[in-house]
């Protein structure tokens, strides 16, 4: 199964062709509607791009707008991420304030104080943050918890701030990192990405790469096939990772009882004997991420015996488990703690799709289930998977794309990544 580039990768790397005037170019841009989403927001902004997947060329030359309208915010909270780069470009900037969603409440208050360390002025109004800044300054910025958006958000001003930066506790997932190598590749100076702590040297200005900047391979999406194979008994290969940046999905399917071959951009996964009991919990990276728990959950549903996962990023990341109990698992939900009991088989039902990760845990305990599974809401699964049905359809799965329920998407809730 061949791996696009990571979602919430590219969602950064967007906003932050903000920070420097001109045309930029990015490969590997996977096709979702989040990617077209933040396209929209950087139209809205003034600044037009060609191409939606693959190569994408995106030219912020001017901006004549410093706003992410609600309309753009409600539909993709990762439309926060223009507040950093708009307020290093512009000196003001209002974004609707995202509201809670289907996994969280998920505030932008530490978004907001990084900002403030940086010299911003907050003011919340209408739900909008208006921001202003005079002056960006470097500062020193210490996060209560590793935000990842927050720390894109902050680290977005900072490379065009006076003087210099320090980070900490910021957070360390590998889609930072790529940010920090797209900011590095426009002569922004930047150290320490992949730890906790991080110096930014902030310079006058940032002018666009001439090459192409290449998105990193999405380690959920990876991480999902792997399921996919682990969960129906296959062998699967997934093509175009990094396998160090999955080394936590990677544990946990060993300790499921999986056989796996580790090549230098491949991992194969094969599972012959019945699924094993994993405990996990999920934590900011290198932990086991949060973004993986529905899916592994839905293995662990086929376990010989007891797991517990504790989910300790989200308040509300559970909302698949009624699904998953519909078709025909057993768990119980202890408020972040989500014991399964391993059946031996799932059986087929209709089930509802309640955000992207959750989704994409539904159609792997369906692949698995016997008798058909329906999954409603497939827009959620839309925003973050790139052919989702073809690529499994090309590795032996039963799986068809039934049509669109355009008054399912007219009714699509607040989204959640
Ligand atoms: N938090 C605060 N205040 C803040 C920021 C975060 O209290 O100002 C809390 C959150 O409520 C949460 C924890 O800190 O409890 C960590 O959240 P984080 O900020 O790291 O999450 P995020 O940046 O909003 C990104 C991904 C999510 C992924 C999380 C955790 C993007 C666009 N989204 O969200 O991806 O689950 O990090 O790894 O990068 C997904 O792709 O399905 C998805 C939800």
């Amino acid at each position: 199964v061949p791996i696009g580039g990571a979602k919430n990768a590219t969602l950064p790397i967007l906003v932050a062709t903000l920070v420097a005037p001109g045309e930029h170019r990015l490969a590997r841009v996977p096709d979702l509607a989040d990617v077209g989403s933040m396209l929209s927001l950087l139209g809205r902004i003034g600044c037009p791009s060609l191409g939606h997947a693959g190569l994408v060329s995106v030219d912020t030359t001017r901006v004549i707008y410093n706003e992410a309208p609600y309309d753009l915010v409600r539909k993709m909270r990762a439309s926060v991420l223009a507040l950093g780069p708009l307020l290093a470009r512009c000196g003001e900037a209002h974004v609707s304030l995202p509201g809670g969603c289907a996994i969280g409440v998920r505030p932008i208050d530490q978004h907001l104080k990084g900002l403030e360390a940086l010299g911003c002025q907050f003011e919340l109004s209408g739900g909008y943050v208006h921001g202003k800044v005079e002056k960006l300054t470097g500062g020193r910025v210490r996060f209560d918890m590793p935000t990842v958006t927050g720390t894109e958000n902050v680290l977005m001003a900072a490379v065009l701030a006076q003087g210099e930066s320090v980070f900490e506790n910021a957070a360390r997932e590998p889609e930072i990192v790529d940010l920090v190598r797209f900011l590095r590749s426009l002569g922004a100076i930047i150290e320490g990405e992949g730890s906790s702590t991080l110096h930014v040297q902030g310079v006058a200005s940032l002018t666009p790469a001439k090459a192409p900047y290449a998105i990193l391979p999405d380690r959920v999406e990876a991480g999902t096939y792997l399921v996919a194979g682990a969960i129906t008994g296959g062998d699967i290969t997934i093509q175009g990772v990094n396998p160090g940046d999955l080394s936590a999905v990677l544990d946990a399917l060993l300790s499921a009882g999986c056989t796996i071959d580790v090549g230098d951009d491949t991992v194969r996964v094969r599972r012959e004997g019945p699924v094993r009991t994993v405990n996990v919990t999920t934590e900011p990276h290198p932990g086991f991420p949060t973004d993986m728990q529905a899916q592994l959950m839905a293995l662990l549903c086929l376990a010989q015996g007891e797991s517990e996962i504790r989910e300790t990023i989200f308040e509300n990341r559970f909302m698949h488990v009624p699904e998953l109990q519909r078709l025909g698992a057993n768990i119980d939900v202890f408020g972040n703690l989500a014991r399964t009991k391993g059946v031996r088989q799932l059986t087929g039902a209709t089930v509802m799709a309640t955000d992207l990760r959750a989704s994409a845990s539904l159609v792997l305990a369906g692949l698995a289930a016997r008798g058909r599974t329906e999954v409603l809401r497939l827009y959620h699964l839309d925003r973050g998977y790139e052919r989702l049905v073809e690529k499994l359809q090309a590795v032996g799965a039963q799986v068809a794309r039934v049509g669109d329920d355009p008054r399912e998407r007219a009714g699509q809730p607040g989204a959640a990544a």
